[in-house]
């Protein structure tokens, strides 16, 4: 079992120390690009302009999802009340006592509920953050267990993000398909799965040598990230160095993932990315991930390859699900397995 990071940061208030276990030597040679990235230089995608059917606002979405794999999205819709009522629950329930979260604890085996992030050796090193992880669609699938009754908004809060998060996801879908210029993107992402991971990462007294969360690419479609507090950390790989985000305070920020650079067969980059933590401050953000339907695909769509040949091996989505468990096991990565060895 990996320790508690909450519990670690409380007992290293008064200390420099930390345990070897988070210390990542890569850290002081990592380089990280001057700047935070702000208007002007990463794409800020309006959602307004999407709904209202605005070719130019599509040209640029497709331009993010292939140069950067990025963007952040402005306009959404989703109502200030149903974010802050999400944000508030969120920072309610991880300063409650440890006892308290446990009860919410990862089962073995599994991965929904309060936790940290798979291990796989004894060698390797840990991130310094907490998470919950839990699966809200298909509706009936909940685990209502390991839905948080304290504090009593938290059940509420999470519905109602993720009914505005879900209408959100899917429109963004749809969009993702016209700016490819096809038509069967949506038949694969119908009773589309999606999930939420919260992710604490406490404040470190060495945070330059420590990652809140490993560099990785998300295993899903589409990712839609809520900053819970005003702590920056998230940096995305581009040119071979680490980019900073820095997100417009109010907008979410996006990225493509595995399955849409396998459905667009390469065309769109799901784009590695790690977070750096603070020295005296905690950092929440929550993310929100799109999935296809357990009926759907995971493969280049056939309208591309009418004209091109594929870079990626085609699983129906159980067949992915299941790879998906047993690599982050291994800590094997999923887009180098269903990539064709020609691609
Ligand atoms: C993630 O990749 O899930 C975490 C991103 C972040 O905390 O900014
Ligand atoms: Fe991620």
């Amino acid at each position: 079992p990996v320790p508690n990071v909450q519990a670690i940061s409380d007992a290293s208030k008064n200390c420099t120390e930390i345990p070897e276990k988070y210390v990542r030597p890569e850290m002081s040679e990592s380089l990280v690009q001057n700047g935070a990235a702000g208007p002007g230089d990463f794409p800020i995608i309006d959602l307004s302009r999407l709904h209202q059917d605005s070719e130019e606002e599509i040209a640029k979405l497709g331009a993010a999802c292939e140069d950067w794999g990025f963007f952040m999205l402005i306009n959404h819709g989703v109502p200030d009340e149903v974010i802050n009522k999400m944000r508030g629950a969120i920072t309610k329930f991880f300063s409650l006592p440890l006892e308290e979260k446990k009860v919410y604890a990862q089962r073995p085996g599994t991965v929904e509920g309060y936790g940290q992030t798979f291990v796989i050796s004894e060698e390797q090193k840990l991130d310094w953050g907490d998470m919950y992880f839990l699966s809200t669609r298909p509706v009936a699938g909940r685990n209502m267990k390991l839905w948080p009754t304290n504090p009593p908004t938290f059940r509420d809060a999470l519905h109602e993000y993720c009914e505005e998060l879900q209408k959100v996801g899917t429109f963004l879908l749809e969009s993702v398909e016209k700016s490819l210029k096809l038509t069967t993107l949506m038949d694969n992402h119908k009773d589309g799965l999606q999930a939420i991971r919260v992710n604490y990462y406490p404040p470190c007294p060495q945070a330059s040598k420590v990652l809140g969360i490993s560099p990785h690419s998300d295993a899903v479609s589409l990712t839609v990230l809520l900053q819970v507090n005003d702590v920056q950390g998230l940096q995305i790989r581009k040119d071979g160095a680490w980019f900073p985000i820095k997100p417009i305070p109010g907008a979410f920020i996006v990225n493509v993932g595995d399955i849409i650079e396998i459905m667009s067969n390469g065309k769109y980059k799901s784009i590695e990315h790690r977070a750096v933590v603070d020295t005296e401050r905690e950092r929440l953000s929550l993310a929100t991930f799109f999935s296809p339907g357990v009926k759907g695909r995971v493969g280049p769509l056939p309208e591309i390859l009418e004209k091109n040949e594929a870079r990626y091996k085609t699983f129906s989505m159980e067949e992915y699900i299941k790879m998906l468990f047993s690599f982050k096991l291994e800590g094997k990565n999923i887009l180098d397995h269903m990539k064709l060895p020609h691609a």
